[in-house]
């Protein structure tokens, strides 16, 4: 998806005027949306949409076959899979994608969903709707999808072994991996399929074309006649990529970030916190799998050397990876499925989640992590300016811990190298 330079640059100075704009106006440029209550029509001057209904995603692929081949190979497509006695099928372009197999003892028929299984794990939920457990079922029932930055095997994890009561799915689950949510109310008693586990119902599972554009019946007979709304800000995005209301709040647990918190990372990024999401990501394109981005580190940083990495190559086990920005600027901080174990990281202060950061700032002055989050390790500091920075055990420490064809350098010891080291020359 290469863009010319000329689009790029438009697109930066249209971002930064929005903002500016939407800042003064009300101090902050979230309108956090009410998605409390039925169906989301996302569209401002057109608040209903003439009470509009879901279509799916089938019916827009008639006239948008592009943008439906892409989208379908986007992790959103697979937020949630429907099972039907089988195990899920992922696109193919989805390598590390797939669950074979129901948690011990069980088959597809116990199964009536699976929350994810394209890039990092799978949860399932069963005939009743309710999300199995270890507590339950009495066996693991979190599947691992294999995570060869961090040496993370494919495989069953324990998963919630002290809950005693079936899981409710609950709406604030599922209202992030579907399309339409609608949360089980006095007034709306209903559970999707009539499974009773299931805290509300969805128009379609997994997030697709009208989870963003709102619904589409009067647009699809008439598209002249009734547009679709078309976000310019992150709002969308911030409906789920935000963990809390709060986007000045990096949302943290045991000193990693929350994995859903793009949003408020971003915001304190310094440099990038005027940005939208959209400027890097193409929404109807994988990032993950495909080739996703619109703008790459170098299109707008031109003239960045690479801090001393120019052609290496990090090589630990099986795993390889060409060092890029992102090797650095982008570490895993984030942490869903799991973190990385010793054998990754080593056993000198080596750290790293599964989910890449959204801060880009490294401060080489913070060594390790207990300097970058609160004391409670709930959320990560900001300054005077909300910005906040990224600890070099996250960063220096993935690599460096002697385990692969990284020397050992402790975070401590990474401190005096990592200070200016832009400017530094690499050894002849
Ligand atoms: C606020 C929105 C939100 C809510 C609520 C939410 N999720 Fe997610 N979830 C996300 C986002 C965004 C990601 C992708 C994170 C990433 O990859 O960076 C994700 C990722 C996942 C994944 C990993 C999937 C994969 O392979 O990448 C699983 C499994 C998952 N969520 C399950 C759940 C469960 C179970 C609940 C309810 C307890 C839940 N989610 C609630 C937004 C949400
Ligand atoms: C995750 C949210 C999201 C999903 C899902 C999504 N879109 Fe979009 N779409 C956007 C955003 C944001 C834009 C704004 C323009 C941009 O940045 O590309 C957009 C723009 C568009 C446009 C305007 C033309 C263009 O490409 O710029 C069309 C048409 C469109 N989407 C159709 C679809 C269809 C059809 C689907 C399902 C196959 C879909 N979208 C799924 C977020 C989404
Ligand atoms: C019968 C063909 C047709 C179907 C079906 C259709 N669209 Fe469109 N769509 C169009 C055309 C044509 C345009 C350009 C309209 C214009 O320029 O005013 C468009 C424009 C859009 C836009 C850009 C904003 C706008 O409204 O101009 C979005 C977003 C969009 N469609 C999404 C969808 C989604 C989501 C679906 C499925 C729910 C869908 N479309 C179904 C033909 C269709
Ligand atoms: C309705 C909730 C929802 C909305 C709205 C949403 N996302 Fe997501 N997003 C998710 C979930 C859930 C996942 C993880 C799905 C999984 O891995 O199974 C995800 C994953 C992603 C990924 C990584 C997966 C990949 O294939 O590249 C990117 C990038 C992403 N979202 C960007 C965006 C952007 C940009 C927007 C706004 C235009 C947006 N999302 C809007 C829920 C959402
Ligand atoms: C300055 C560019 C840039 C901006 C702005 C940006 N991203 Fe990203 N994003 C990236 C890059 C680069 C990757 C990693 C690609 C890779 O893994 O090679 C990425 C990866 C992701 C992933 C997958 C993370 C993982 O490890 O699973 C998600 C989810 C995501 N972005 C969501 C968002 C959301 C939501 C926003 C807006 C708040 C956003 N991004 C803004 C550049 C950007
Ligand atoms: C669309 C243009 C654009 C893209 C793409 C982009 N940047 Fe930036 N970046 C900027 C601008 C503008 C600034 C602020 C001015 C400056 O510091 O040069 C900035 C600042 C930064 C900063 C300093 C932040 C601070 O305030 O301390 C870092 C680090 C950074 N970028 C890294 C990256 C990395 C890594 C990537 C690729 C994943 C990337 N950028 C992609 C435009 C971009
Ligand atoms: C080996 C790790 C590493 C790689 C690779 C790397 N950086 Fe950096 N970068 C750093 C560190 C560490 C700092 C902080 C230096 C300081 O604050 O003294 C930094 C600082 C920056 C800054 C802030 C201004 C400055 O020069 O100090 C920008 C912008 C930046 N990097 C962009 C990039 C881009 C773009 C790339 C890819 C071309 C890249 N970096 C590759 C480690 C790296
Ligand atoms: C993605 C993995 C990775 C990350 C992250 C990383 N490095 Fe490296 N680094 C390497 C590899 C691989 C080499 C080359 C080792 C070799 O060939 O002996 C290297 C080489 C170096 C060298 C020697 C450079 C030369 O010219 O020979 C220094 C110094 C260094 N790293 C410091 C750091 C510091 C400080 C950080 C954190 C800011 C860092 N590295 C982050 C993988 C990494």
């Amino acid at each position: 998806m290469t863009r010319p330079m000329w689009p790029t640059i438009r697109r930066i100075a249209l971002v930064l005027t929005l903002g500016a704009v939407a800042a003064l106006a009300t101090g902050c440029p979230f309108a956090f949306p009410d998605f409390s209550s039925g169906p989301i029509f996302n569209n401002p001057d057109d608040a209903d949409n003439e009470q509009a209904g879901y279509i799916g995603a089938a019916a827009c692929a008639a006239c948008h076959p592009d943008t439906y081949a892409t989208a379908s190979q986007h992790a959103h497509a697979q937020a949630l899979m429907p099972i039907q006695g089988v195990a899920p099928e992922y696109p193919a372009i989805g390598t590390r994608a797939g669950v074979p197999d129901p948690p011990a003892g069980k088959t597809w028929n116990d199964v009536s969903y699976v929350i994810s299984g394209y890039t990092l794990g799978a949860f399932f939920v069963d005939a009743q709707g309710y999300i199995m457990t270890d507590g339950v079922e009495g066996v693991n029932t979190q599947w691992n999808l294999a995570q060869p930055v961090i040496r993370r095997a494919a495989g069953f994890v324990e998963y919630k072994p002290a809950q005693a009561a079936p899981l409710e799915y609950a709406y604030d689950c599922f209202r992030c991996h579907t399309t339409g949510p609608v949360e089980k109310t006095a007034a709306q008693p209903q559970s999707q399929d009539g499974r009773p586990g299931i805290g509300g119902t969805w128009a379609e599972a997994g997030i697709k074309c009208e989870a963003c554009h709102g619904p589409g019946s009067n647009h699809a007979p008439d598209p002249e006649a009734r547009s679709l709304f078309v976000d310019p800000t992150n709002d969308t995005c911030a409906r789920c990529h935000l963990e809390g209301t709060d986007p000045d709040v990096i949302v943290a647990s045991a000193g990693y970030v929350n994995p859903n918190t793009q949003i408020a990372e971003l915001r304190a990024s310094g440099g990038h916190s005027d940005f939208t999401c959209t400027l890097c990501h193409d929404p109807h394109v994988s990032t993950v799998y495909a080739d996703g981005l619109r703008n790459t580190c170098a299109v707008c940083h031109t003239d960045q050397n690479m801090a001393l990495h120019a052609g290496f190559r990090f090589v630990l086990g099986d795993y390889e990876e060409e060092l890029s920005c992102e090797s650095c600027h982008m570490t895993y901080t984030g942490l869903s499925m799991g973190a990385a174990a010793a054998d990754a990281v080593g056993a000198f202060g080596g750290r790293a989640g599964d989910v890449r950061s959204h801060i880009f700032r490294i401060d080489p002055e913070r060594t390790d992590f207990t300097a970058m989050f609160s004391a409670d390790l709930s959320r990560v500091l900001t300054d005077a300016e909300g910005r906040a920075a990224v600890s070099l055990d996250f960063v220096c420490g993935r690599c460096h811990t002697g385990l692969g064809n990284a020397f050992l350098i402790t975070p401590a010891g990474a401190g005096p190298i990592a200070t200016d080291m832009h400017t530094k020359a690499a050894a002849p």
